[in-house]
């Protein structure tokens, strides 16, 4: 399927920063590419744990309710810490990769300074393994896909995400990326479902959805499934594989850029929302390309 192989450079730029608060001279190159749908790479971008926090790299410290540990900084909302005691050193290490993120982002993507809002983190203890052995197909994220939260509609925010591999056995964190969402949304539009108001309305009353689902993210989780869902697309569509190594970070729009997580332990995760009028060219946000595909608003 020599056809369906994304050559790196087309997914992926390499940047070398070594600092959280790197200068920014690559900040318009970085914009364009994040815009695009690419994923920026910072192999040698490591956040460095004491050695209090590498003691918290252990599954058994999630609750085993949940499957990450999350943290909202701005509410100081700590969730998913299965031990008591262990709570103050992971708010500070929560803390701590919060502000490294404020400061990459203010650096490489200053557009965005004033306009990204509603943070949240999480540490992710447990292997990629332990979940793709026992989840539904609908959970799988081995599977390409791009984000879309059942709960929790967006509104067509951007969803930009930082992430930071901290395995300290050599570990890497293995990705597949897929095509440009264009193309995605062209491949996959004909056969999403209709989109009824009633039944949006009605998922938020009852307490399913935390707001209205829109049109917009209706498609967006349609869409979500349907690339799970489909065997061949998953086997034979367009893809890379990537490596990221321990000490090295990566960011995108994971609303736009298709991934799937194969392989890998031990990652910090950085979220943030954006709006897309915020962008520097707002035509590249899925809510943009989804309407001009389909001629009308979908907000
Ligand atoms: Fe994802």
């Amino acid at each position: 399927m020599s056809d369906n192989k994304i050559v790196f450079e087309h997914a992926v730029t390499t940047f070398t920063h070594e600092r959280w608060d790197a200068d920014g001279q690559d900040a318009p190159f970085a914009l364009e590419a994040l815009e695009e749908g690419k994923i920026l790479f910072f192999p040698h971008l490591s956040f460095s744990l004491t050695a209090d926090e590498i003691a918290l790299l252990d599954p058994t410290l999630v609750d085993p309710k949940r499957k990450n540990i999350s943290f909202q900084p701005l509410k100081n909302r700590l969730t998913g810490v299965a031990a008591t005691e262990r709570i103050p050193t992971v708010r500070h290490l929560l803390e701590r990769y919060y502000q490294d993120c404020c400061r990459l982002a203010a650096a490489i993507l200053p557009l965005y300074r004033q306009t990204l809002h509603s943070p949240a983190n999480t540490l992710r203890l447990h292997p990629i393994t332990a979940w793709t052995n026992t989840t539904s197909w609908r959970k799988d994220d081995s599977r390409l896909h791009v984000d879309a939260f059942p709960s929790r509609p967006t509104h067509g925010q951007r969803i930009l995400r930082i992430f930071t591999n901290i395995n300290p056995n050599g570990e890497n964190r293995s990705w597949r990326v897929g095509e440009p969402f264009p193309q995605l949304a062209q491949r996959f539009l004909p056969n999403l479902g209709r989109y009824s108001p009633l039944n949006s309305w009605l998922l938020n009353k009852m307490g399913i959805t935390k707001t209205r689902r829109s049109h917009y993210d209706h498609l967006m989780l349609q869409l979500h499934d349907a690339m799970k869902s489909d065997r061949d697309y998953q086997q034979y569509g367009p893809q890379l594989a990537v490596d990221f190594p321990p000490g090295s970070s990566w960011i995108c729009f994971s609303d736009q850029a298709p991934h799937a997580a194969m392989n890998g332990q031990f990652m910090l995760e950085q979220t943030f929302f954006l709006p897309p009028e915020a962008m520097k060219n707002p035509r590249r946000a899925p809510v943009k390309v989804l309407e001009s595909l389909l001629h009308k608003p979908l907000i």
